[in-house]
């Protein structure tokens, strides 16, 4: 819990600013910056007032404010507390905002949710029981007798040769043409999409995305200062036609997709859109970067093919790993591109840090060639699915009414729509926190800040009674925000 000196809130009263527009500005910039975090408490107004000698009314409208923007929230009857930071908007971000609001308040959101005791749905990887750790083991055994010390020594920017020759048949059985010189390992698929941001745009140039979009990728905008653009999604993913009114009217250097179980809705988009998609890309003539991380984890059938499968102007630059399907944290992703650009994209690399630990692309290259991913593969799809159901489940039996969802067919989350009536999903986080139970917020994932009825469950990181359970607190949370609301409602006297 951050604590805050009243003395050093520096005021100056005989600024043309009234002094809560001041106030507001502070607390705003002590958020922003995280110096106050989600879950501190804001002194009580009148408090304040007495502390820094001004009229409680300033407070108040500063606190009002403030709660309008979606940095703090108030409990009747607990007190009022920070809740984060809001995203940045689609504009540029503000230098002071880098890394980006958004991660700031992702990370924050983390911490609350490893209190003691809570269950967690907020985090973005699949359970640790998936992970295969003896296989690792012995992977990483067999490496080191066989190799020594090459192992450990760097590796070529491009990729561990072996490594790139397997992936390229791997994706190979999924209809992408690809030779091994066109695969580029990198850290994580999260490296491979920012490489690409990085060779493709330059600050200020615009890439248009889905709204919602997956939350690195307004990250990576945001560090690396394009802007990016958010087109609304229908069920069959990003809508065409605003895309192409968007592309007429932005003029964006790059449109970045995740078309099979998207981050966070879940959504595939079928073949005939994949293949507008792309006929729309060539005639503007725009890059597309397809994000394939969870083309594997389909627990209803197989996906359509990737749209790199599709692509026969090399308009696509195709990014995955295996963060999502086996251990995110040997940080293996890659990235298949050829021509030019690839040349661009390996100097990049470089400069970004030299090479992918030799060591980890190792190892993954003998746990893929034993054969045992089919079979691992099969495996977490059954978990998945049993926990998607138990999480559909649960959402029906005591998530309230109006609320909104779609089972997915593949993926780790649940996105949820919360009902009009009732807090906002910023507003219910800190009471779900006290009931023992976290989300990620919906807003993160906007572009422009909207979506604050949503939120993201990631079922996949619990067995099917902790699911249960865990929703079950949800809903409790739920009735009990809106009960302490409506009887606050009813009986607010004047503050004043
Ligand atoms: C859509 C999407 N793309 C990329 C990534 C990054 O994956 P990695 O851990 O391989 O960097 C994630 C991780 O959450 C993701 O959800």
């Amino acid at each position: 819990m951050t604590t805050l000196n009243t003395l050093d809130i520096p005021l100056a009263r005989d600024s043309v600013e009234p002094i809560y527009k001041q106030l507001a500005r502070y607390f705003r910039l002590q958020i922003e910056s995280g110096r106050l975090l989600p879950g501190d408490r804001l002194p009580p107004t009148r408090d304040l007032a007495r502390a820094l000698g001004i009229g409680r009314i300033s407070v108040v409208n500063a606190y009002a404010e403030l709660q309008e923007e979606g940095h703090i929230a108030a409990h009747p009857g607990r007190g009022t507390y920070v809740i984060g930071a809001r995203p940045a908007s689609s504009g540029r971000p503000a230098a002071w905002s880098l890394p980006g609001a958004a991660a700031f308040s992702m990370r924050e959101m983390t911490r609350l949710a490893r209190r003691p005791g809570v269950i967690a749905f907020s985090g973005g990887t699949p359970s640790e029981e998936f992970l295969p750790v003896e296989a690792l083991r012995q992977a990483i055994n067999i490496v080191l007798d066989r190799d020594g010390a090459s192992a450990v020594d760097y590796e070529e920017t491009e990729g561990y040769p072996p490594l790139r020759a397997h992936i390229a048949e791997y994706v190979r059985s999924l209809g992408i043409q690809c030779h091994s010189d066109d695969v580029l390992i990198t850290g994580g698929a999260q490296q491979a999409l920012d490489l690409v941001v990085q060779s493709v745009l330059g600050e200020g140039d615009v890439l248009l995305t889905s709204n919602p979009t997956y939350l690195g990728m307004l990250d990576i905008a945001h560090v690396r200062r394009v802007i990016p653009v958010g087109v609304p999604m229908d069920h069959d993913g990003i809508r065409l036609d605003l895309l192409e009114a968007a592309i007429q009217e932005r003029r964006p250097g790059l449109i970045y997709v995740a078309p099979t179980h998207h981050n966070p809705t879940g959504t595939v988009m079928p073949i005939h859109r994949r293949r507008q998609l792309l006929a729309l890309a060539k005639r503007y003539e725009i890059p597309i970067l397809e994000d394939a991380v969870y083309h594997e984890l389909g627990y209803r059938g197989a996906p359509p093919p990737p749209l790199k499968a599709l692509d026969e102007d090399r308009l696509v630059l195709h990014a995955s790993g295996f963060s999502k399907i086996l251990l995110p944290g040997t940080r293996t992703g890659y990235l298949i591109a050829s021509g030019p650009l690839r040349d661009r994209l390996v100097r990049v690399k470089q400069a970004a840090d030299v090479c992918t630990p030799g060591l980890n692309q190792r190892a993954m290259h003998v746990f893929l060639a034993s054969g045992a991913l089919a079979g691992h593969l099969n495996r977490v799809r059954t978990a998945l699915r049993q926990r998607c159901e138990a999480a559909c489940e649960a959402a029906e039996r005591y998530l309230p009414p109006g609320t909104q969802w779609t089972p997915p067919t593949g993926g780790l989350y649940l996105w949820v729509r919360l009902p009009d009536e009732g807090p906002t999903a910023a507003e219910l986080y800190i009471t779900a926190i006290q009931h023992g139970v976290s989300y990620a917020i919906g807003t993160l994932f906007h572009t422009d800040g909207s979506g604050d009825r949503y939120l993201r469950l990631n079922f996949s990181a619990h067995p099917p009674e902790r699911i249960e359970e865990g929703i079950k607190r949800l809903g409790a949370a739920w009735q009990d925000w809106r009960a302490t609301y409506d009887s606050s409602v009813a009986k607010r006297a004047p503050i004043l």
